[in-house]
């Protein structure tokens, strides 16, 4: 496998049903890594909000016509305490299986980080699991650190 004849483009509205797909997919990823994640109808995003919103962007990365990425970039209020009053938040990183490891999460970054430079954003937050060591790699080679640390206790064990 290799990224010949990639196109990375804005996600469309007829996309929709695709990235509904591949949304479960990223979900099902993150199964193990999360028990009380619904086992049925779980769903992370406002795809249509994602296409159509003027502070976000959502792109695909294509194939010979098959989506095989995504991911998006959301200009988000920060809190009142940080210097920066605007910050990019990321998400819906989802590469089909096949074209991992290629390069190919490091080129939706770019693209996004790009535009969020653009949207005069210099900050840069995602969330990921603490067990999901491949998409933690993927961050850090990119130049992400590791920042706030989520904690749950869970009182039904
Ligand atoms: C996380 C994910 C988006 C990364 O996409 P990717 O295109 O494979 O990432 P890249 O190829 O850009 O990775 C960059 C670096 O991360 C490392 N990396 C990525 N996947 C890896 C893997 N499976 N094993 C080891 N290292 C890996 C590589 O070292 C790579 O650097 P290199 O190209 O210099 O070798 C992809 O693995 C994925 O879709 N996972 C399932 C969904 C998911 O967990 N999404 C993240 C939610 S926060």
């Amino acid at each position: 496998m290799n990224l010949d004849g990639l196109v990375v483009r804005t996600a469309r509205i007829e996309d929709y049903d695709t990235l509904m797909k591949l949304e479960q997919k990223l979900i099902d990823a993150e199964r193990p890594l999360n028990a009380s994640l619904k086992k049925e109808s779980a769903y992370y995003y406002n795809i249509e909000k994602l296409i159509f919103d003027q502070s976000s962007r959502l792109i695909v990365g294509e194939i010979s016509g098959v989506i095989v990425a995504t991911g998006y970039i959301q200009v988000r209020h920060s809190k009142p305490a940080l210097e920066h009053e605007y910050h990019g938040y990321l998400g819906f990183m989802y590469v089909a299986e096949e074209y991992r490891g290629l390069g190919l999460n490091k080129v939706i970054l770019q693209d996004l980080v790009r535009w969020g430079q653009s949207q005069g954003i210099s900050d840069f937050y995602l969330d990921v699991y603490a067990e999901n060591n491949s998409a933690i790699r993927a961050y850090e080679k990119f130049g992400f650190k590791s920042s706030l640390l989520e904690m749950k206790l869970d009182t039904k064990l």
